[in-house]
């Protein structure tokens, strides 16, 4: 299995404090078990700055950063081994186990954590942590400075700074490592196998879910614990639904369907998005507005290089699409006009991309003093212009309602511009086409 290796969350770990203001301390919760019904729980996910900065797969956990701190600048407090707890649910790290195999200098059980943080919070100017994303959290960090405050008399001193994690973290966690890289290309090359799965697979009669089913099983079979979201398998007029779920309607002869899906591998996400004729035709309406998104897409990929601004590719996709549909005879009037009153946003309504990592939004910033963020080597995105004509758009001829096409790839900027990490699933009409008719022969 590809995976992060551990030498780099330490390495992670130095780069963070190197970053945070002398006689400091960050402190980050393990994400929680949610409870899916009853006794029930969701799989569990690691929050992904927890994860980032320790590689640490368990709940109920807190990690603790100390620059500098003379007894070791990495505390991890953790669940305790337990014999019988770990028969039920499964093997802990326990203390011994954060130490030797997560890299931390010094390990207390997670019960001790009252007890133990209030002193080493205390006498620090400064607590680093993701203030207002986990409420019971910032309540708990909350009264552990309440306990220094109320040692005052004593000589205890509190801190006087809380500062905002996110800006410094998020900010690192832009900028993809080799490492990185090398899980998204293995994230990508899974998803981009599933895709492939689902477009032989695709037929008249199945249901959405049946392809879905296609796309869980090349997942999980690629080592994938789970999707980075939940996949959209959108046929017939449900594409022209931007984040449809349901995914139970039958596959019609004579439609689309859009699957919008990816899988995380090691807590890295991917983010595929291809359109095709369940059938394995396109209709000419069909193919003049796939041809079109797909041209948004080359586009929009030869304006993502380093020194490129964030927003030049979803430009050249507005401009590509709004030039499209008055060709077409879907807009009236003048391009550049289309254009400033945003006329296009009736059937292109979301942006081009996001930046993707262990999150399929990734953190970042867009936008850096007012300014669209100027592209860097390593940062990943996604470039996934679409057209989604509504079934009720009564502008159109009726020939064009209910299409709805995106695609969607994911890249990483390199010195040159890009690599696209989503190669493997085809995307030309040609090949689509081709790729389905070769699957029909096949099981005929
Ligand atoms: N699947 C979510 C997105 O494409 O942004
Ligand atoms: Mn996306
Ligand atoms: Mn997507």
């Amino acid at each position: 299995m590809i995976h992060i290796p551990k030498s780099e969350y330490g390495r992670r770990r130095k780069a963070l404090m190197a970053q945070m203001e002398p006689n400091s301390i960050a402190i980050l919760p393990a994400a929680a078990v949610a409870i899916r019904n009853r006794d029930v729980e969701h799989v569990y996910r690691q929050d992904s700055d927890f994860q980032y900065l320790s590689g640490f797969p368990e709940p109920q956990a807190v990690l603790v950063l100390i620059p500098g701190r003379v007894h070791g600048e990495y505390i991890l407090f953790c669940r305790e081994r337990n014999a019988e707890r770990e028969l039920w649910d499964g093997l802990r790290a326990g203390q011994e186990g954060a130490i030797r195999d997560f890299g931390a200098d010094d390990a207390f059980p997670i019960t001790d954590i009252d007890d133990i943080l209030p002193g080493l919070i205390e006498g620090r100017d400064r607590v680093y942590s993701a203030m207002g994303s986990n409420p019971e959290f910032d309540r708990h960090l909350m009264e552990w400075i309440n306990v220094i405050r109320s040692k005052a008399n004593l000589g205890a001193q509190p801190p006087n700074e809380f500062v905002a994690l996110d800006h410094l973290l998020h900010d690192m966690r832009l900028y993809k490592s080799a490492a990185e890289v090398k899980v998204m290309r293995e994230a990508a090359r899974i998803s981009a196998q599933a895709h492939v799965r689902a477009m032989q697979a695709s037929r008249a009669g199945l249901h959405e879910f049946s392809l879905e089913a296609e796309l869980d099983y090349e997942f999980r079979k690629g080592g994938a614990k789970m999707p980075a979201y939940g996949s959209i398998v959108a046929a017939g007029r449900n594409s022209c639904i931007l984040h449809y779920q349901q995914n139970d309607a039958v596959l019609k002869d004579g439609d689309l369907v859009l699957i919008d899906a990816g899988c995380e591998i090691d807590c890295y996400a991917s983010d595929i998005t291809r359109t095709w004729p369940v059938n394995g035709k396109y209709s000419a309406e069909q193919k003049a507005i796939y041809e079109l998104v797909l041209a948004a897409q080359e586009a929009a990929f030869a304006e993502i290089a380093p020194n490129k601004h964030w927003n030049q590719a979803h430009e050249a996709t507005v401009r590509v699409i709004t030039r499209g549909l008055v060709e077409l005879g879907l807009l009236q009037g003048e391009v550049d006009e289309l254009i400033a009153s945003e006329a296009y946003k009736a059937f292109y309504m979301h942006r081009a991309g996001h930046w993707l990592g262990m999150d399929v939004h990734d953190v970042g910033e867009y936008r850096v003093g007012g300014e669209w963020r100027v592209l860097e080597v390593g940062m990943a995105l996604t470039v996934e212009p679409g057209i989604y004509i509504s079934p009720n758009n009564q502008n159109v001829a009726k020939k064009w309602r209910g299409i709805g096409v995106r695609i969607e790839d994911d890249v990483v900027v390199t010195k040159t511009g890009c690599e696209i990490l989503t190669k493997g699933v085809p995307k030309t009409v040609a090949e689509i086409e081709a790729l389905m008719a070769q699957a029909r022969t096949q099981a005929a």
